[in-house]
């Protein structure tokens, strides 16, 4: 393995130091930075927050999250507390006054602080890059809907240039998303068969075992479907379909993707199917209803789990749907892309098992048990020709050291050395919101979502959304 280049020292500044994501993914992803010799002992960290607190108080509560070693003892020194409220000009002058040189501002916050925080941060100065990078890290939810977006985006844009602002997906910084794009573009088995000639249907599927747990506030008003498919699941969707780059460079990659996602025809409310999780077990575990979650209104008709048919269309995928899912408290966690192919023409086999069989599939597992499998027909040996499906899988922990990471590693070691590649442009993320907006407008005004048991692969009406096509889902887990 190539030894990548230590990153350019910088002042990494977090707004929202004490939120859970600095503390749980953020710090620790840090602490593996530089356990991997990839920061710059000249790194140092702002943590901002209007706690009261000082230096000591942030590096304490950050001792729960990161291993006790010498790394974390190194690090300690360069972590340094900016008590601030983010609503006052004042804390952004003390900053200008604090800050000099290289500067990531990353926006840890809730989402309404987004558009004011850049707003102050340029009114201050923050973001010229006189003597030195000043870069914007925006976490998500990126809006509520397409206009938000689109106002998030105008503010973001008119503070800082498009190559200033880093908007986050974090399925992006998962090692088996990235390898989406070296399966597909660094293998040249696959070009050849990766369209509506070959390919029958495409599953994506994000299911998590998870309920909503505490995040009940945040939750409640975003639902399944604006958390996870404008955002995370077209990403994946863009991955896989988007044609190839002309180089493996961030406006090459963002371009196709942005032009995959504006080729997906915006979805339609009669191939969508909404869910809620009643109460029950996953498991042995007892799993309290959605509706009963704290700060859950008891009527509440947000989705908990979401299934939708998605057409692109272009050239290449004309005629072929693609099928995206996502909920929680479903059977097992299991983020995977399907891609089925088409059956093999079968006169050969007429009146052998063949007929019955599974068509060639191509699987690429991404958590949990990262992985790449495809399934073929093989004849059982004996003097029938009989045939069974068999698999053919690589997995990722026999080959390489997975070793234990956050996901945001990659992904702030891109943002201190200026690599877009994984991050989102704006009319990426508009396209998302663009592709669902007729969900969100018809789900405003009429039904509710249909009640699933904990514990299953979620509503029947999913089901029926493929049976409708003569298809089903992918077995969970
Ligand atoms: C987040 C969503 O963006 O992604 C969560 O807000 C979801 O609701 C999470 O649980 C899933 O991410 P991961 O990395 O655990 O698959």
């Amino acid at each position: 393995m190539n030894q990548a280049p230590v990153a350019p020292a910088a002042t990494l500044v977090i707004f929202g130091a004490m939120g859970d994501l600095a503390k749980r993914l953020l710090m620790p992803a840090i602490a593996n930075l530089v356990r991997w010799n990839l920061l710059d002992p000249k790194t140092e960290i702002l943590g901002v927050s209007y706690h009261d607190g000082d230096d000591e108080t942030l590096r304490a509560t950050l001792d729960d999250f990161i291993e006790g070693d010498e790394v974390w003892e190194k690090l300690r020194a360069h972590i340094h507390y900016f008590k601030g409220d983010f609503t006052q000009d004042e804390t952004f002058q003390r900053l200008a006054g604090a800050i000099k040189g290289n500067a990531i501002f990353y926006l840890a916050t809730a989402a309404s602080f987004f558009g004011p925080v850049t707003q102050k941060l340029g009114a201050a100065g923050l973001l010229k890059e006189e003597d030195g990078f000043r870069r914007l890290v925006i976490e998500k939810p990126f809006g509520s809907d397409l206009a938000s977006a689109q106002a998030l985006n105008k503010t973001l844009l008119e503070q800082a240039s498009e190559a200033q602002i880093y908007r986050i997906d974090h399925f992006l910084g998962k090692e088996t998303v990235q390898n989406i794009l070296v399966a597909r573009f660094g293998n040249s088995i696959f070009e050849a068969v990766w369209n509506n000639r070959y390919v029958d249907h495409v599953e994506i599927t994000a299911a998590e075992q998870v309920t909503v747990g505490t995040r009940g506030k945040f939750y409640d008003a975003t639902g399944a479907l604006r958390d996870m498919v404008p955002n995370h699941l077209l990403q994946l969707l863009a991955l896989t379909a988007m044609e190839p780059p002309t180089s493996f460079e961030a406006e090459p990659i963002r371009s196709e993707k942005a032009k995959l996602i504006a080729a997906v025809h915006p979805a339609d409310p009669a191939d969508a199917v909404r869910g809620q999780y009643k109460g029950g077990k996953i498991g042995a575990d007892k799993v309290a209803a959605y509706r009963e979650t704290p700060d859950v209104s008891a009527d509440s008709r947000t989705e908990t789990y979401v299934a939708l048919k998605l057409t692109v269309d272009t050239w290449r995928w004309s005629g072929v749907p693609f099928y995206l899912r996502t909920g929680k408290a479903l059977s097992a966690r299991d983020t995977e892309i399907v891609v089925h192919f088409k059956s093999a023409p079968t006169s050969l086999f007429k009146g052998t098992e063949v007929t019955k069989l599974p068509c060639n599939r191509f699987v690429l597992q991404i958590q949990p048990d990262e992985a790449i499998s495809l399934d073929l027909a093989a004849k059982i040996p004996g003097p029938l020709v009989d045939v069974a499906p068999v698999s053919m899988t690589f997995a990722y922990a026999d080959r390489f050291e997975m070793g234990h990471r956050t996901g945001y590693e990659t992904l702030l070691y891109d943002v201190l050395t200026g690599d877009q590649i994984l991050f989102q442009r704006a009319d990426q993320i508009e396209g998302g919101w663009r592709a669902i907006q007729p969900l969100l407008d018809a789900w405003a005004k009429r039904g509710k979502p249909e009640p699933y048991k904990p514990g299953t692969a979620g509503p029947s009406g999913a089901d029926a959304l493929l049976a409708r096509d003569g298809r089903q889902w992918h077995t969970l887990g």
